[in-house]
């Protein structure tokens, strides 16, 4: 054996490969003189030093020696050549790096060419170490030998296998990258967004991903987390009975004819990784799959990374999820919610209503969104609102804020506003409370007319103990009078004059007495069936003469005027009251009209008003074209002694004795009156039902006339114009509201559907007759009805209105109501 043959002895070998390591071992044994190195005894000092230097570290080393770098490496190197080791040792490195040599070629070149040490830090290097190239990382330093001519002769590297390190550190860096993108996630969408930004900073460990989510259908959503996986969506993945599984599967790809996208690498993947993304209970959210990492075949580690990244996707999807529901709940509260909710900006512009909006106050969601708060406030309520709006940003949350929100319709409606604040964004809760607020209104009125009786009660009782005694007393005066003038028998004439002119001012008192015990209903009636149609034209007679000619008188009587049991000698005197105040109140003459009629007090009057009792009545009214009253006036008109005429003109009892004589005769009178214009008494008196006589059945509310036609109310009255458009609503018609003519005249602009216009004819600013004949210029087809408190009869009378026009008279009933506007609706 050559061994044998003058070989370096052991020992001189020992010398140059120390120790018992391995490589020791192998360098001692190999036949290194049919090398071109030769036998290591004719190495150079340059080979030897850096040798035994390696052989005893344990730090990864190896060198290169000669033109083709014969490899050296000490035992820590073994595991970087893998299945290289031990074929290696000895080989020029140009072929024990086959597959890397160019990717170091360079750095090789500056050491032996130039002597220049190279560093590199975890580079990345695809060893072919086992049977295939592999991803792998290395962190090293070239530096030269010098041979004994001082010449560089070999190459010395230290080096560090950092491919655990360099993995790993990917991997916790994609993972904490989708952990902090998933981070309030609120969409699916944005859950998908996310792990294509997280999985793009990674396509060595995943070249292409795709997401595929079960649907509530039952169908799938298929993803790709890149554009060049796109393609890949039309694969058939082994998807189905995948759904319940919980484990990850790899599959082979290479049956696959599409074409794969290789991410970070030059070649496909060969494999890929199925996982489910799980829900805790139930069916799994999806599946994921990943092209895997050609260059690790054998990384068994990344199925567990891969689940990893499944597990925080599912934990976002279930948060998608769970955030979804909460949504749907406030989404069904906001749906369905009866109060207005909003979201308002600072500068009071409307950023979200609830659909409530529409069924509330009538307007479209497009109609309020962009727009600003001011354009639906009450006018009168707009200043506080502004105010309210201020605190609330201010966040200081405003508690049961009220205010007035216009409906599209006109109407007028109270509303209760809680806000809170939220990212510079008003929340404000609205509730209706027009209702309460009108009962509250009605409850006021109540109590006011409540109070109002019982004055006229107390006053009443007052006055009439008085008159009473004082009736007493005048009794005695007027006796003695008489006694006196019966005793004297023919008294002288200056006697004679003093007990005339006693007597004349006892009977005066007496008279007067008379009218305070009317007013206190205590005086003694003689009632009888009268027909007050020829008691208003006895009385009218008599009124010819005591009426100046300039004041026109006129009376007008129904006929089947139903009888009445009353005083006929008090309700005469009534009349003439009445006809004189009218008389006083048109120095300059005027119109007087007097008139009668059927008539039913129904239940919402009598509810409207104090002490009435729905019923039959005859009804006598009084009109003139007079001063009419303030509303002060008229609020005392009834009182006793209660006058603004002169001292010596008027005692202040003429409408008292009306009253209670009316209210004695289980009447009712009311009196309608506009400053300027004029006013009217009713006098209502129960209809008597003598023999033979049936009580009319009442008409009933009848359906509209055209099923929802729309009626426009035009009423100054507030609590008047309620009570319309309730009633209107309630017989099925849609209803706008306006408080006066150029309101109502807008409305009419903006809504061509009003068939119908039914205003009041006295109002302020524009009269009703006005405006409905500005509406008949703009929309010749709408129809007209008027109503007043002033009889029809003294209206056309007055020259208010035109003969001819439809006018229904309050006080009225929905019935009338109902029945007047079919009637013009249908003409
Ligand atoms: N038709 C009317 N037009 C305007 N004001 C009226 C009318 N009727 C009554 N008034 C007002 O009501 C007040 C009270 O009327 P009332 O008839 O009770 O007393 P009078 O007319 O002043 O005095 P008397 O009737 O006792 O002579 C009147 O002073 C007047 O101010
Ligand atoms: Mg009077």
């Amino acid at each position: 054996m050559r061994w044998n043959q003058g070989l370096p002895s052991s020992s001189i070998l020992a010398d140059i490969f120390p120790g018992a390591s391995e490589l020791s071992q192998l360098m001692r044994a190999h036949d290194w003189a049919s090398t071109p190195l030769g036998p290591p005894t004719s190495w150079p000092e340059g080979l030897k030093v850096p040798l035994r230097m390696m052989l005893t570290s344990r730090f990864e080393m190896w060198l290169g020696w000669g033109p083709d770098l014969a490899f050296f490496y000490n035992d820590a190197y073994i595991p970087t050549l893998g299945a290289k080791h031990p074929k290696a040792l000895g080989q020029p490195m140009r072929e024990v790096w086959r597959e890397v040599f160019a990717d170091v070629e360079d750095r090789i070149r500056s050491v032996m060419v130039d002597s220049i040490a190279t560093w590199d830090k975890a580079l990345l290097l695809l060893l072919n170490r086992n049977g295939y190239l592999e991803e792998t990382y290395h962190t090293f330093s070239y530096s030269p030998l010098r041979g004994d001519t001082g010449a560089t002769e070999g190459l010395m590297c230290v080096v560090t296998e950092e491919t655990e390190r360099v993995i790993s550190e990917r991997r916790l860096n994609t993972l904490r990258a989708l952990a902090d993108g998933l981070i309030g996630t609120q969409t699916i969408n944005q859950v998908i967004g996310e792990v294509r930004t997280a999985l793009a900073f990674n396509n060595r460990d995943f070249p292409f991903g795709l997401i595929y989510l079960l649907e509530p259908s039952g169908g799938w959503r298929a993803e790709a987390l890149s554009r060049e996986a796109q393609p890949l969506l039309g694969v058939e993945w082994p998807l189905q009975g995948f759904e319940g599984s919980v484990s990850a599967r790899r599959i082979a790809l290479q049956g696959l004819s599409h074409h794969l996208p290789r991410g970070a690498w030059q070649i496909p993947p060969s494999e890929a990784l199925l996982l489910p993304i799980t829900r805790g209970t139930g069916k799994p959210f999806g599946t994921l799959v990943l092209g895997l990492n050609p260059y690790r075949p054998r990384d068994y580690d990344i199925v567990g990374f891969s689940q990893l990244i499944a597990g925080q996707i599912s934990g976002a999807l279930a948060n998608v999820e769970a955030l979804d529901s909460e949504r749907r709940r406030a989404d069904r509260i906001w749906m369905n919610s009866r109060d207005l909710l909003l979201v308002v900006d600072q500068d009071g512009v409307f950023r979200a209503v609830s659909p409530s909006w529409t069924r509330v106050l009538g307007y479209a969601p497009d109609e309020l969104l962009g727009s600003d708060f001011r354009k639906f406030v009450h006018p009168d309520d707009l200043a506080q609102s502004e105010e309210a709006l201020a605190t609330a940003v201010r966040s200081d949350n405003l508690t049961a804020f009220e205010n007035r929100v216009v409906a599209k319709s006109g109407e007028v409606r109270w509303i209760s506003w809680n806000t809170s604040l939220e990212d510079r964004l008003v929340y404000a809760y609205g509730r209706d409370i027009t209702a309460e607020k009108q009962q509250a209104l009605a409850l006021l009125a109540a109590e006011e007319q409540l109070r109002q009786s019982q004055k006229m009660e107390a006053v009443g009782q007052l006055t009439g103990g008085i008159a009473h005694d004082y009736n007493n007393m005048l009794a005695v005066v007027i006796g003695s009078l008489e006694l006196l003038n019966r005793k004297l028998g023919d008294p002288s004439p200056l006697v004679k004059r003093y007990i005339d002119a006693a007597m004349d001012g006892a009977r005066r008192s007496a008279a007067l007495t008379q009218r305070l015990l009317a007013f206190s209903r205590q005086q003694p009636l003689n009632p009888q069936i009268v027909d007050a149609n020829r008691l208003v034209a006895e009385t009218s007679e008599l009124l010819r003469h005591s009426i100046d000619a300039n004041v026109r008188l006129e009376t007008v009587l129904a006929g089947g005027l139903w009888r009445v049991h009353a005083d006929p000698n008090q309700l005469a005197s009534v009349l003439l009251n009445l006809a004189v105040n009218a008389r006083d109140a048109m120095p300059d003459g005027g119109r007087l009209t007097i008139e009668t009629q059927n008539f039913y007090l129904d239940d919402a009057y009598s509810a409207a008003n104090f002490g009435v009792s729905p019923g039959q009545f005859v009804m006598i009214a009084v009109s003139d074209s007079g001063t009419g009253m303030t509303p002060e006036v008229m609020a005392k008109a009834f009182d006793p002694f209660f006058t603004t005429k002169e001292v010596g003109k008027g005692t202040g009892l003429g409408l008292s004795q009306v009253y209670g004589f009316i209210r004695q005769s289980c009447g009712h009178v009311k009196i309608y009156s506009e400053l300027e214009r004029g006013t009217t008494v009713k006098v209502y008196l129960p209809r008597m039902l003598e023999q033979g006589d049936l009580p009319v059945a009442m008409p009933r509310a009848e359906a509209p006339a055209a099923e929802g036609a729309a009626v426009l109310v035009v009423e100054d009255e507030a609590a008047m114009r309620d009570f319309s458009v309730e009633a209107l609503t309630s017989l099925g018609y849609q209803v706008f509201a306006a408080d006066g003519g150029a309101a109502a005249l807008a409305l009419l602009g903006q809504h061509p559907q009003i068939e119908l216009l039914f205003t009041d004819i006295v109002m302020p600013d524009m009269n009703g007759q006005q405006l409905a004949e500005e509406a008949c210029r703009r929309r010749p087809d709408l129809k007209v009805l008027f109503t007043t408190g002033y009889t029809r009869n003294a209206v056309v009378h007055n020259g208010v209105l035109d003969p001819g026009v439809v006018l229904l008279g309050k006080p009225f009933g929905i019935d009338q109501l109902a029945e007047q506007v079919r009637k013009v609706l249908e003409k």
